[in-house]
């Protein structure tokens, strides 16, 4: 019975946030042409494949939904998050979805889906689920009610441990590490979503290697370079000044956790040598960024989907 109950009033808040939703997106921005809906662009990654095909990558959605009976921080913080990202995030991922069920093949999402714990978010993460997606966590997953959470966010894996089963339910993975085979190219997603990997997803990703196939690593956090992380700072600095000064910015966060952790620090290293190594996805810094990252491997890292941005990855 209660569970009927539950899934009633779950049942009308959802379509009570769907409508939320609608009204939400602009008639002359919702009914715009289907070559108009996204903001997309290409890369090429050369395998030397007998059969091509294409991934639309996304990240950083930052759903912020909260139904009207979930607690009262989670719906301040709805209200606040909505109107930081736009309130279009929703509408963003479906289109971004419907557009790779066109073009695509596959989809990658590298992480923040949601921007916090909700079982809104939840339902339209499972909404949105599907046999033909590789979804990664990012920091975002892990937040049970961001800066009002009952225990204050600490960059380390118990924080994480405290809700991973309930994300790895929600979105039917597991999230510290998982590998996919596409066309003969072994996906590999992991989470290193403060910017460090563990000594265990290293021991897993060596017998990923052991396969023999080409790898695309997926992931949240890019594994940053000078010229990544002055890019970086420069996006992120509040008030800071115009481009003015070519000097590296002191690293901090996690690019100082990439250079100081040893694990993560002797895993980037010797993935530079890593021929099996074709492309690595990442999210996270909410604009477009690529470079090269080995001899045989770009590092493509996805600009802001709740502005409705994907790229195309073309593999052949
Ligand atoms: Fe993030």
């Amino acid at each position: 019975m209660e569970k009927l109950f539950r899934f009633l009033v779950t049942g009308l808040a959802m379509s009570s946030m769907m409508t939320l939703q609608a009204e939400n997106v602009p008639d002359a921005f919702h009914n715009r042409g289907q070559w108009e809906e996204m903001s997309i662009s290409y890369v090429n990654v050369h395998i030397g494949l007998e059969a091509p095909f294409s991934v639309l990558h996304i990240s950083d959605t930052h759903l912020t939904e909260a139904y009207p009976d979930e607690s009262e921080n989670k719906r301040a913080i709805s209200k606040d998050r909505t109107a930081t990202f736009g309130g279009l995030q929703a509408d963003a991922l479906a289109r971004s979805l419907n557009w790779a069920d066109r073009y695509c093949d596959f989809v990658v999402h590298t992480g923040d889906m949601i921007d916090y714990q909700s079982e809104a978010n939840y339902d339209l993460v499972k909404k949105y689920s599907g046999e033909n997606r590789i979804l990664c966590v990012g920091n975002h997953e892990f937040s049970p009610e961001m800066w009002l959470s009952e225990i204050p966010e600490s960059k380390t894996e118990q924080y994480k441990s405290y809700t991973r089963d309930e994300i790895d339910r929600v979105y039917k993975i597991d999230s510290k590490f998982q590998s996919r085979v596409v066309n003969g190219v072994n996906f590999v997603a992991i989470d290193n979503v403060y910017g460090t990997v563990t000594p265990a997803q290293v021991e897993l990703f060596d017998k990923e290697l052991a396969k023999g196939l080409p790898i695309v690593l997926c992931m949240h956090v890019p594994f940053f370079s000078d010229d990544m992380w002055r890019a970086n700072v420069k996006y992120w600095a509040r008030g800071g000044a115009k481009f003015r000064d070519a000097g590296i910015p002191q690293p901090s966060g996690d690019y100082l956790a990439q250079q100081s952790d040893k694990t993560t620090k002797e895993f980037i290293s010797r993935l530079k040598n890593e021929t099996f190594l074709k492309a690595i996805l990442a999210g996270h810094i909410h604009f477009s960024y690529q470079e090269r990252f080995s001899p045989t491997a770009n590092q493509y890292v996805a600009g802001p989907n709740f502005l409705y941005t994907g790229t195309e990855i073309l593999f052949d």
